[in-house]
């Protein structure tokens, strides 16, 4: 995933739009992006299915989902994250944490990690069962690390 946050947007589209509109686009931006991290999680969920036997391997199947994968990992972020929707302002609807606001530079590291990790699988997974095996772990540990610095545990 890509990562430029938006710092300034919120106080001009504040003026442009009545509170109401701006509560509902806030809204809004954390179902999407709640969506988008769903996405991930299906489409990485199919080759975890895969490299524990769970389903048989098939090299069409894989690259259908690491082409998702890949594609996901194009989507700018950015403007999901919407300044103002953090689990503080918007308890109980939301988990993203503060830092992702205060730590942008942390935040757009992780991110990277992780595109680099689905590069890797991408070739992994189309080589084979075993290539899949040894790289999966590596995806899942880059989504763990950005889950501990900037997802809270519980709503
Ligand atoms: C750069 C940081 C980052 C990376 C990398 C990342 N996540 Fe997340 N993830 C988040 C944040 C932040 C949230 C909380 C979103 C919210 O509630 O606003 C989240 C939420 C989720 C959720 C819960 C969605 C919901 O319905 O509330 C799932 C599932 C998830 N991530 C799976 C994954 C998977 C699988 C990967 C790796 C393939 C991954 N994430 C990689 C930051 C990340």
């Amino acid at each position: 995933m890509k990562i430029k946050l938006f710092v300034t947007t919120l106080a001009v589209a504040a003026v442009l739009a009545g509170g109401a509109a701006m509560a509902d686009r806030a809204e809004d931006a954390v179902k999407a992006r709640r969506g988008y991290f769903q996405m991930l999680s299906f489409n990485l969920g199919g080759l975890a299915a895969m490299a524990k036997g769970e389903v048989d391997y098939n090299a069409v199947a894989a690259a259908k989902f690491t082409a998702n994968l890949d594609a996901l990992s194009d989507v700018d972020l950015g403007p999901l994250f919407l300044p103002g929707t953090d689990n503080q302002a918007m308890a109980g609807k939301t988990r993203s944490l503060p830092a992702i606001w205060s730590n942008p530079t942390g935040l757009v590291g992780r991110s990277e990690d992780f595109n680099e990790a689905i590069d890797l699988l991408s070739i992994a997974a189309a080589q084979g069962l075993n290539p899949l095996r040894s790289e999966i772990g590596k995806v899942g540990g880059a989504c763990k690390a950005c889950h501990d610095d900037f997802r809270a545990k519980d709503f």
